[in-house]
C-alpha cells in the first residue's frame, strides 16, 4: 500500500506516467555525487542514472545503469542541457558549488527541465562571500565581524592596525569558491600577513578577499564546528540532517584546512534547542533571499560554530553552502527512508518540501586520499599507483564505500586524484560507527604507502559516549 501511495503521489508531483521509470541526472563527479547517484538509483521510479561527470566508481552499489560523461565539466552549462534534454531527464540535481555559480539551473529550468538547486542569484549566497556577509548584516545573522577588502595591501595594513589594537586572532577567507580550501587561519600579524598574499593564489577567487573574527569560547579554546542541511521549496524549510565535519589534514585538528577528512552524524552537541536555533537560522536565511526576489530551491548547508559564552552554546554561521557537503552527505543521505526524487520534485514543485524518514543509525565517513593532498603538486606523483583492499572494505559489514578520485580498470583500481574514496561505517552509536569505517579503511593501501587518511574522526562523540572529557 506504501508503495503504491508513493507511486501516485510521484506520478502527481511529476504529471508523468504511473509506471514510467525516470531519468535523474547528478551534477558532480566526486563522493557526494556518488552517494547522491546510489540514493536515486534506490527510487523504485528511476530507471537509469546520469552523472555529469560522474567517476568511475559511481555505478557501485547501485543495481541500475549509471551512465558517466567523463569529457564534460560541471559547469559546461550548454552540454548538460542539451544531454538533458536529449534523454528527458526527470530530474537534474545540481550539487556541484561552481555549476551552481555558472547559472546551471537557471539554464536548465529555461530549457523546461526540472532542476534541483538553487539559481545563481539564490547560490550567491555561497559563491560570493562579501555578499553574505552584507545579506548577514541586514537580517540581523548571528556571525562574526568582518571587513571586506580589494586590495591586498589595504588588508594588510588593517591587519597591522587591529591587531595592535585588541591582538584578537582570524580568518582571511576568498570572497569566492576555491574547493574548500579559501578560509586560512592566522593566530597572528605574521601569519594573517602571509594569509592575505596567499589569497593570490586562488586567482579571480580571491580578489576580494575578508578578514573575519576567528570566533573561539570565551576561554580562548577553539568552538565546535557544525554542519546542518535543510531542504527549502523557496518558502518553507525541513531539515535533513546534521554532522560534524573535520577539515583538517592531520589528526587532533592540525594541518592545513582541507575539502573535509571525515564527518561523523548526528553530532551529539546539537541538543534539541541548538537545533531549533539552528533551524531559526536557515528558514530566516530562506525567508530573507525570498524577500530579494531570489527564492532559494534546493539544499542548504549552514557551515556553523558553537561558541560558549556565558554559560551557553550559541550558534553562528561560519558560511553557507547552496549544496551538501562533502564528506557530510556520506553520513546523511544514506539513513534516508524516503524516496529521493519524491522529495527532490516536492521542493521543485513548490508544494510543500516532503518530510525526510531516516534509519536513525549513527554513521561516521573516513576519506581517503592520496600522500600530499590538499597540495596538488605533492599528491599528483600517487596518480596511477594502484589502491588494494576496496572490494574486501566493501565487504565489511555495517560498511559502505563510495569513489571519488579512483580510476578503475579491468577491476583494478588507481589513485587519480586528491580525494580518492570515503569508506562509510554505520552502527547503533558513533563508538560502533567508527569501529565498521576503521575496520574497513584498515584493509585498504596505495602501493608506496601513498594513503593518508585521518584516525580519529569522531573523536569528540567517542569521548562524550565514553564519558571522557573533551
Ligand atoms: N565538507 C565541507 C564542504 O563540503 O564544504
Amino acid at each position: 500500500m506504501m508503495e503504491v501511495t508513493a507511486k501516485l503521489s510521484l506520478s502527481g508531483l511529476m504529471g508523468s506516467n504511473l509506471y514510467k521509470k525516470e531519468k535523474v541526472a547528478v551534477v558532480d563527479g566526486g563522493g557526494r555525487g556518488s552517494v547522491l547517484v546510489r540514493a536515486y538509483a534506490k527510487s523504485p521510479h528511476v530507471g537509469e542514472v546520469l552523472a555529469f561527470p560522474g567517476n568511475d566508481m559511481m555505478g557501485f552499489g547501485t543495481g541500475k545503469p549509471v551512465r558517466t560523461f567523463p569529457g564534460i565539466k560541471t559547469t559546461d552549462v550548454e552540454k548538460i542541457v542539451r544531454i538533458c534534454m536529449d534523454e528527458n531527464v526527470a530530474l537534474v540535481d545540481v550539487a556541484q558549488d561552481n555549476a551552481i555559480e555558472v547559472g546551471l539551473v537557471n539554464s536548465l529550468r529555461h530549457a523546461g527541465i526540472k532542476a534541483l538547486g538553487p539559481t545563481k542569484g539564490a547560490g550567491q549566497i555561497e559563491w560570493d562571500k562579501e555578499f553574505a556577509r552584507e545579506f548577514g548584516t541586514v537580517h540581523g545573522s548571528p556571525q562574526p565581524w568582518y571587513r571586506v577588502f580589494k586590495s591586498e595591501q589595504e588588508g594588510i595594513d588593517f591587519v597591522k592596525r587591529h591587531f595592535a589594537k585588541d591582538g584578537a586572532p582570524v580568518f582571511v577567507k576568498a570572497a569566492g569558491l576555491a574547493e574548500g580550501k579559501g578560509a586560512i587561519p592566522a593566530k597572528n600579524v605574521e601569519d594573517a600577513i602571509n594569509a592575505i598574499k596567499e589569497m593570490r593564489e586562488f586567482g579571480n577567487a580571491g580578489d576580494t578577499f575578508l578578514v573575519e573574527d576567528w570566533l573561539r569560547n570565551e576561554d580562548g579554546s577553539n568552538a565546535e564546528e557544525f554542519s546542518a542541511f535543510a531542504i527549502s521549496d523557496g518558502i518553507g524549510v525541513k531539515i535533513l540532517g546534521y554532522a560534524q565535519d573535520h577539515k583538517r589534514l592531520y589528526n587532533f585538528d592540525e594541518g592545513p584546512n582541507t575539502g573535509g577528512m571525515g564527518c561523523s552524524s548526528p553530532p551529539l552537541v546539537l541538543d534539541a534547542v541548538l537545533q531549533g536555533r539552528i533551524v531559526n537560522i536557515i528558514s530566516s536565511a530562506v525567508d530573507g533571499l525570498a524577500s530579494k526576489n531570489r527564492p532559494y530551491t534546493g539544499i542548504i548547508y549552514l557551515g556553523g560554530i558553537l561558541q560558549y559564552k556565558n554559560n551557553e552554546l550559541n550558534p553562528s554561521i561560519i558560511e553557507w553552502n547552496a549544496r551538501w557537503g562533502d564528506p557530510e552527505a556520506q553520513v546523511i543521505v544514506p539513513g534516508f527512508k524516503t524516496d529521493m526524487l519524491e522529495v527532490g520534485m516536492s521542493a521543485i514543485n513548490n508544494r510543500g518540501v516532503l518530510p525526510v524518514r531516516t534509519d536513525g543509525l549513527s554513521r561516521i565517513v573516513v576519506a581517503g586520499v592520496s600522500r600530499g593532498y590538499p597540495d596538488k603538486e605533492k599528491y599528483k606523483a600517487v596518480k596511477g599507483k594502484q589502491i588494494f583492499g576496496l572490494d574486501e572494505a566493501m565487504r565489511t559489514d555495517g560498511v559502505e564505500v563510495y569513489g571519488a578520485g579512483v580510476s578503475v580498470q579491468d577491476g583494478r583500481y588507481y589513485a587519480n586524484g586528491g580525494r580518492l574514496f570515503y569508506i562509510v561505517g554505520s552502527g547503533n552509536d558513533a563508538v560502533q560507527a567508527r569501529a565498521r569505517a576503521y575496520e574497513a579503511i584498515a584493509r585498504v593501501s596505495i602501493e608506496g604507502n601513498n594513503l593518508h587518511f585521518r584516525n580519529d574522526i569522531g573523536w569528540r562523540d567517542v569521548a562524550r559516549l565514553r564519558r571522557e572529557e573533551l
